[in-house]
Formats: C-alpha cells, structure tokens, sequence
C-alpha cells in the first residue's frame, strides 16, 4: 500500500503563533513531552468548512494541559482563531484537525517546570478511520490483553499522549489478529472503551454506556447521550461486564475520528447493524452538518 508520510503532507502548520511550511514544523530530540509522554493533544472533525464542537475541544485541551501540569499560553478564543486561521489556510471544507501542546527542550528532568509551552495546530483531509465502506459495514473488535490504568494511577480525563500506551499496543494487537480495532476493559474488569473512541450498546431498547469514570469522556460520547434524550431513547449509564455487552442487540463507538461506527463483530461473535445505529448515524450525521 503506498501513501504520503505525515511529515510529508502539503501545506502549512501553525507552530506558536505562525504558519510553518508543513515540512519545517518540527521539535527537537530532547523535547520533554517526547521523553515523559506529557504532550496533550485534540482530535477535531471539519464539516462543511466548520469545525464541530470547537469550543469544547480547544476548552478540553486546556483542562489537558493542566492535569498535567502546565499552562497553555492562549486562551479558548485565540485557539480557536488559530484554528479557524489554519483551516481557512489549508483549504479543505472536510477535514481533521490535531491540536498538540507540549513541554519544550529546556531542561530534561521529568519533574521540570520551568518549560517554554509550545502550540502545534495541524489539518488535513482524513475521510474515514478505518477506510472506504466500514462506516456501513462495521468493524471487528478484539479483547485486548491490555487494561486503561486505574483513575488513582494517572488523570485519565486528559488527552496526554502517555495515556496512549495501551490504545497503541491493544491496536496493533488487534491488526495483527485480523481485527479492525481493540475493546479495552478497566482496572475493574468492566468495559472501557475502544482504542480511540467510547462504547454504547443497544439491550431491549435502552442505549447503554459506560460510566466515564476510567476513561475519556469524549465529546462525541455527550453528543451522543444528548442526541438520545432528543429522540426519547432512554439512556442506562452503568459498570457493564463484558457477558453484559456480548449479549446487546446492537453495538457502536463513537469518537470524532470514529463518528459513528457501528460494531458488527466482537471476538467471534456477531452483531446485526440494527436500526437503533443507524437512527443514530443518521442524527450525529445531521448535527454536524447543521
Ligand atoms: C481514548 C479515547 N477515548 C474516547 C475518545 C472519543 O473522544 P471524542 O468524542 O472527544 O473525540 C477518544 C478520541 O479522542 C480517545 O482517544
């Protein structure tokens, strides 16, 4: 499979406060954050030249930065300028954004403080996660080996890049067992999320979901719960068990990478695309685009 390299898309990033040729943005090798896993970062969708949930994302990489320990040096408003400014500059009306701030090269210490933050934002054209015809076909998941770590170990409601190890190792797990994606349980032994992205399933009409209390309670996740209540489908927010979702009806993640993604296989088990996802694929497709 041929494709462009990342380091080698066209255009430019905005790298603290300018437009960088997309080539020259780069750091160097002592950076903090490449050393103690402590950059935090966002995921953002563009529709229709607009980013989705804007505000929220640039507020939650600031609430990042500080569960980790440092400031930002911009506000909500002037990052989502930036952002805007960058979308304007790469052109594309459909796309995805990656926000990144991080610990820069003064000192290596892991404990160091007197660090110069620095603000990356990237965009570029990114149409679906696990390509072309998945989106209404579904994918497969297999149980990881892997665990998110207990909510005493780290602060898991930050998108810090450290928190990635088992995302990173449960994937490409996965991958190499012929699955498209992993399901990761907690410290606890419940289900937890995706690799990437939150967990619903569908049982005898209710939409179920995880309580958000040992993994990232993505925005998506709120837009979907949101979206539900809309449509009178009655939420149960709970500790499922693994027995509890193998026997749902229907299953979807959801994620701004992910969107809506229905889930047709888990371990060897399979599971029908009922009309519950699709009712809402169809609905998070519409607010996007409203
Ligand atoms: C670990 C993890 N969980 C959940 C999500 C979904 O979050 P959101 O809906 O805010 O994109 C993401 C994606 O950012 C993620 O990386």
């Amino acid at each position: 499979m041929s494709f462009v390299p990342f380091d080698s898309l066209p255009g430019v990033i905005w790298l603290d406060g300018h437009f960088i040729p997309w080539k020259e943005a780069n750091m160097h090798l002592l950076t903090h954050a490449f050393h103690y896993g402590g950059a935090v970062f966002e995921g953002e969708r563009i529709y229709n030249s607009k980013v989705f949930k804007l505000r929220e994302h640039s507020q939650r990489l600031i609430d990042s930065a500080h569960y980790m320990g440092f400031t930002i040096p911009y506000t909500v408003e002037q990052l989502i300028q930036a952002t805007e400014d960058v979308v304007v500059k790469q052109g594309y009306d459909e796309g995805y954004v990656r926000p990144i701030a991080w610990r820069g090269s003064m000192q290596m210490d892991v404990g160091a403080l007197d660090h110069k933050v620095h603000v990356a934002i990237a965009v570029w054209e990114w149409p679906s996660i696990f390509g072309e015809g998945k989106l209404e076909k579904g994918i497969s998941l297999k149980l990881s080996q892997w665990i998110k770590p207990s909510p005493k170990m780290l602060p898991l409601q930050a998108k810090a890049s450290g928190l990635y190890m088992s995302s990173t190792l449960s994937r490409l797990d996965a991958r190499n067992s012929g699955y498209d994606d992993a399901l990761i349980l907690d410290h606890r032994g419940y289900i937890a999320e995706a690799t990437a992205a939150n967990i619903f399933f569908v049982k005898d009409k209710y939409l179920c979901t995880p309580i958000p209390d040992a993994f990232l309670n993505g925005i998506t996740r709120q837009t979907i719960v949101k979206i539900a209540t809309a449509l009178g489908v009655p939420v149960k927010e709970g500790h499922f068990s693994f027995d509890d979702l193998m026997s749902a009806d229907e299953v979807f993640l959801t994620g701004t990478a992910y969107e809506v993604q229905p889930v047709k296989k888990i371990q060897d088990q399979t599971f029908r695309i009922g009309e519950m996802t699709h009712r809402f694929i169809d609905a998070y497709h519409e607010l996007v685009r409203s």
